[in-house]
């Protein structure tokens, strides 16, 4: 098993700082990557920061995960969080953790966010944090 951690992004999250900062926060998806590879340096571990707005992409990168031995994945899937049988297959198909990641939290939002695809599949969640939920998943990544 390596040391790198996949942080892997969905649809809509290329526009994070400008795409309804009310919810979302501020920082863009580079700022995230940025606290992300510090905090990843002193946890020992190396990420790889992706982001695509096309679900096979996040399909590909899942297997590829698993294919190079990642430690493990944290996944933003966005929208395809609550409608994606194909992610939740990934997630299934692959021995490499997955940790669900939200900025909001889906279950204060509308009725079409309480279902979670990739939630039902995954190790586990953290949500509603803003960036921070990211890094609260890599601290949970670096102790499994
Ligand atoms: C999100 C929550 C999803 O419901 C939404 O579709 C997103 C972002 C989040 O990080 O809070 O695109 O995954």
């Amino acid at each position: 098993m390596s040391n790198i951690v996949y942080v892997l992004n969905g649809p809509n999250l290329n526009l994070l700082g400008l795409r309804e900062p009310e919810i979302y926060g501020t920082q863009t998806l580079d700022d995230i990557a940025g606290l992300l590879e510090d905090r990843a340096q002193e946890l020992g571990l190396e990420i790889d920061m992706r982001q695509s707005n096309h679900e096979g992409h996040l399909i590909d990168w899942m297997h590829e995960a698993q294919g190079t031995g990642a430690k493990a994945v944290l996944l933003n899937a966005g929208a395809y969080t609550h409608t994606s049988v194909a992610l939740h297959d990934a997630i299934k198909s692959i021995r490499t953790p997955v940790i669900e990641v939200h900025l909001s939290n889906p279950h204060t939002r509308e009725a079409f966010r309480h279902t979670s695809y990739v939630g039902m599949a995954a190790k586990g969640s953290i949500a509603g944090f803003g960036a921070n939920s990211y890094l609260l998943a890599l601290e949970a990544a670096a102790r499994l």
